[in-house]
């Protein structure tokens, strides 16, 4: 065990798209260390498609690991436990010898619509909801083993072993091949429900168990680091490991949000709104994803903004930006918008710059900027971009209450909880108050929190949250501005409808 002066230390890597971060931190939570290095970007020989090669996350995560430990001045020994995260839903497929046959194709593929029409026509999509919680969508990594197997006949041939992208790592650090409940959610081959593979999911799409990886809960420890993992990573040989979680129940963890009622919005590139919840709670229309949680006996639902952040970013990329190719930065963006009354004058915007996941499952539709008059001024505009991201993140917990999915707190996370702006829009539009936590180190946190956990640092992930995870902001509703956003989100509403048909049309 790790002990130095009576401190133990435990490892959280995150096998993000853009980079793998591993941090360090201690039996009071504290970070004490945290690196992140830069993957090759995805490619995209065509348009919908994103593929990456698993040998660019090892390469990433033994620079990170050694480079993390290194400035924590520890040495490897006293790593206690290493636990992932990791994007989800990637088809990382392996050979008889453990060697990747074709790059992996990535969350953000979506070539797979012929796939996903195939499954739900052959399985319908009522008992598809039933076996797995969840509709069939390109995401998700069925539909892109599918896709190989009828595409490329000689790579699936090859096919031994099929694992999601952090349990690729871990293969590398520990020869094991194992998942984890919530990351195996996102594959469309678990009952969710039940928390084991489907076999009737395995039968329909004709795929054998042998196949996939074995299953754990998140803090569960299901192997150790072997000589060649520790050789190549510099951690010490028979280091414990975590099975971990995909990276939005890890970023949840990380921010406590643990148990029913709790509930994260976090506006990254995209927008999550995530819910812990006691039961899988179920849309029938598949317009939220219900997902097994990180913590045995429990589970989460979200919903999902394509472009949220994204929308802000785009628009500065395109209008803010001047002549010799300076941009304006976010926070002169913010500090003119925030001079703009709630409601922005009546201007409007639907964020669906990448189509849309909730609620509309439509990757046609797109945005639009509506309401506009001479009066309107660049302010008007950023601040419509706010309120229409955030809109777009109340649909989902629109989807809640219908759901019956209880919100008693609100924790905001991403670039959304870092602007004072956006965290106020937010307050005003969720109509509740919100919270900011302290660690803002995203799904590493939480990945680190389930290896204290399988350290024995914690009994179970809820002491640990209680522990480790501090409130350090908390805004309250303004009572004028929630009414305004309340008229303002009713007209939002209105947009996608009447506008759907001019799309799908073209
Ligand atoms: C979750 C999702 C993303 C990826 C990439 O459904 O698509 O969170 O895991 O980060």
């Amino acid at each position: 065990m790790a002990v130095e002066g009576g401190l133990i230390y435990v490892l959280g890597i995150d096998v993000g798209t853009g980079g793998t971060r591993a941090i360090v931190i201690d039996g009071s939570g504290r970070v004490v260390s945290s690196t992140t290095e830069e993957h090759q970007p995805f490619a995209s020989q065509q348009i919908g498609w994103a593929e990456q090669h698993p040998e660019d996350w090892w390469r990433a995560t033994c620079i990170a690991v050694r480079k993390a430990i290194a400035s924590a001045n520890l040495s490897a020994e006293e790593i206690a436990c290493v636990g992932f995260s990791g994007q989800m839903h990637g088809a990382v497929i392996l050979d008889e010898q453990g060697s990747v046959v074709r790059p992996a194709l990535i969350w953000c593929d979506v070539r797979t619509e012929k796939q996903c029409r195939d499954v739900t026509a052959k399985i319908g999509q009522e008992r598809l909801i039933q076996l797995t919680c969840n509709p069939a969508l390109a995401n998700f990594t069925l539909t892109k083993l599918l896709w190989v197997r009828e595409s490329e006949p000689a790579n699936w041939k090859r096919v031994r072993s099929v694992m999601l992208p952090k349990d690729y790592v871990r293969f590398r650090l520990t020869g094991e091949r194992a998942t984890d409940m919530a990351d195996a959610s996102g594959t469309l081959l678990l009952d969710v429900a039940h928390r084991r593979w489907s076999r009737e999911m395995l039968q329909a799409a004709e795929l054998d168990e042998r196949l996939l990886p074995s299953l754990h809960e998140s803090p569960a420890v299901c192997g150790e680091i072997s000589d060649k993992g520790a050789a190549e990573s510099g951690l010490c040989v028979g280091t414990p490991v975590v099975a971990g979680a995909g990276d939005q129940a890890a970023g949840a963890t990380g921010m406590g949000i643990v148990s029913a009622g709790t509930v994260s919005a976090t506006i990254g590139t995209s927008g999550v709104v995530f819910a812990a919840t006691d039961r899988p709670a179920l849309d029938p229309h598949g317009r939220v994803h219900t997902f097994c949680h990180a913590i045995p006996g429990r589970w989460h639902v979200m919903g999902v903004t394509q472009a949220a952040g994204l929308s802000l970013r785009w628009f500065r990329d395109t209008f803010a930006t001047n002549s010799s190719g300076i941009r304006e930065t976010y926070d002169q963006l913010t500090a003119e918008a925030a001079k703009i009354p709630a409601g922005s004058d009546g201007l409007l915007w639907t964020p669906y710059l990448m189509g849309e996941r909730t609620p509309h499952l439509d990757s046609s539709a797109r945005g639009a900027l509506v309401g506009l008059s001479a009066s309107h001024t660049r302010a008007h505009v950023v601040r419509a971009i706010l309120e229409g991201v955030t809109f777009s993140l109340r649909d989902t917990f629109t989807l809640f209450r219908e759901m019956k999915v209880p919100v008693t707190s609100i924790r905001l996370g991403g670039g959304g909880a870092r602007s004072p702006l956006w965290r106020q829009i937010q307050a005003d539009v969720y109509g509740h108050a919100v919270e900011i936590v302290e660690a803002e180190e995203g799904a590493a946190y939480g990945a680190a929190i389930l290896a204290g956990v399988g350290a024995g640092l914690w009994p179970t992930v809820d002491a640990a949250c209680a522990s480790t995870v501090r409130v350090a902001t908390r805004v309250n509703p303004q009572p004028a501005a929630v009414a305004t956003l309340n008229a303002s989100y009713s007209a939002f509403r209105q947009i996608y409808p009447a506008t759907k048909g001019i799309f799908t049309s073209r």
